[in-house]
């Protein structure tokens, strides 16, 4: 079955359409990046004007990208929850349109489900239960997949997410938007050890994460050298700053792994991209013997063929929106659609 598959939670406006929740029949994003660098990070109300202008367009390009007619689709997948509340609505709207005047169903996709389905698309041997780490700008979560449809959280950050926490690291160093992945481009050759941060102790779950002290310790590093004078070793930092995170991403969902009994792991959301967390995962799944799954990079980021995988698994378990569905800025990942 086809799905036609539209994102527009944050800062991409894309469209998809996948066949059988795994064969991407085509995948357009119009990336909005360039219009927020000048800001240092996504305007919200910008964002939705954007969205509003491409969605037809992107919707279009997706359509012949496949080969398709709305004729040839199935049901119409789309992302409602969390991200922000103006961008969803525009994707949310478009998607009820079309689902109304075509008379087929509409299928309401969680963003962070959606990224972990980006694991299905790259690895068609996956399927649930497994353990995944979810790291995006907005979100860092060990979540147990114990189906397509259904999961637990077992650790999740009580302040900033991992994405966050790169991001404002790397406006500080004076990097532009998305820090993330600038921080990565430009820490590649740095010295992880040069600077020194401790790991956050989070009272109560030993699987939650805390990243805003670890955020505000490496802005302070680059104050105070500012103060003094000093020279700051942009590589240096960001590659100490980018293992710190990525040494207790990949602790906590390994003691997750080993405590829960799961042998699979897969990592999903923006911040799956970063090549130091993709080495220390892979390492360390190897050494205990555990079988990795990472999306492919182009997937990792905000797409449509992630919503149409997921949107044929969420379909399949039965799952379907009415013509009053809304957008949610926040939405847990195991409640209950
Ligand atoms: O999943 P995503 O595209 O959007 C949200 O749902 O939030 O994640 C965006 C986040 C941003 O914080 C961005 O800086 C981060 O993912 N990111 C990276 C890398 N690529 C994207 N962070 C570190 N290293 C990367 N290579
Ligand atoms: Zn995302």
């Amino acid at each position: 079955m086809k799905i036609l598959a539209i994102e527009s939670s944050c800062d991409e406006t894309a469209a998809s359409v996948v066949e059988d929740g795994r064969t991407v029949l085509s995948n357009v994003v119009a990336s909005q990046v360039k219009d927020h660098i000048i800001y240092g990070g996504v305007v919200p109300e910008i964002a939705s004007r954007m969205h509003a202008t491409a969605i037809s367009g992107v919707v279009k390009k997706a359509l012949e990208d496949a080969n398709c007619t709305l004729d040839d689709i199935e049901a119409i997948g789309v992302t409602y929850a969390p991200g922000l509340i103006g961008a969803l609505l525009v994707g949310l709207n478009f998607a009820k349109g079309l689902a109304y005047s075509l008379g087929k169903p509409l299928v309401p996709v969680h963003h962070l489900r959606s990224h972990i389905a980006a694991n299905y698309i790259t690895s068609p041997d996956l399927e649930p239960p497994f353990l995944c780490l979810v790291v995006s700008g907005g979100h860092s979560h060990i979540v147990a997949v114990n189906s397509y449809t259904d999961f637990t959280i077992i650790g999740k950050t009580r302040d900033d997410a991992a994405g966050e926490c790169m991001d404002k690291s790397a406006r500080a160093m004076g990097l532009d938007y998305p820090g993330g992945v600038n921080l990565d481009r430009v820490s590649k050759e740095g010295n992880p050890k040069a600077y020194k941060f401790p790991h956050p102790k989070v009272d109560g779950s030993k699987y939650d994460f805390s990243f805003s002290g670890l955020k505000t310790a490496v802005v302070n590093t680059v104050h105070n050298a500012k103060q003094k004078g000093e020279e700051i070793n942009v590589p240096d930092l960001g590659a100490s700053c980018i293992d710190t995170v990525a040494e207790i991403l990949t602790g906590k969902t390994m003691e997750a792994a080993e405590e829960f009994g799961f042998t699979k792991i897969a990592l999903a959301g923006g911040v799956s991209a970063n090549s130091r967390l993709r080495a220390k995962m892979t390492e360390r799944c190897e050494r205990n013997g555990y079988k990795l799954y990472m999306p492919r990079l182009d997937l990792c980021g905000d797409n449509g063929a992630m919503v149409g995988a997921q949107a044929y698994y969420e379909y399949k378990s039965g799952n379907r929106a009415s013509l009053d569905l809304n957008a949610f800025a926040t939405m847990p990942i195991d409640e209950k659609i």
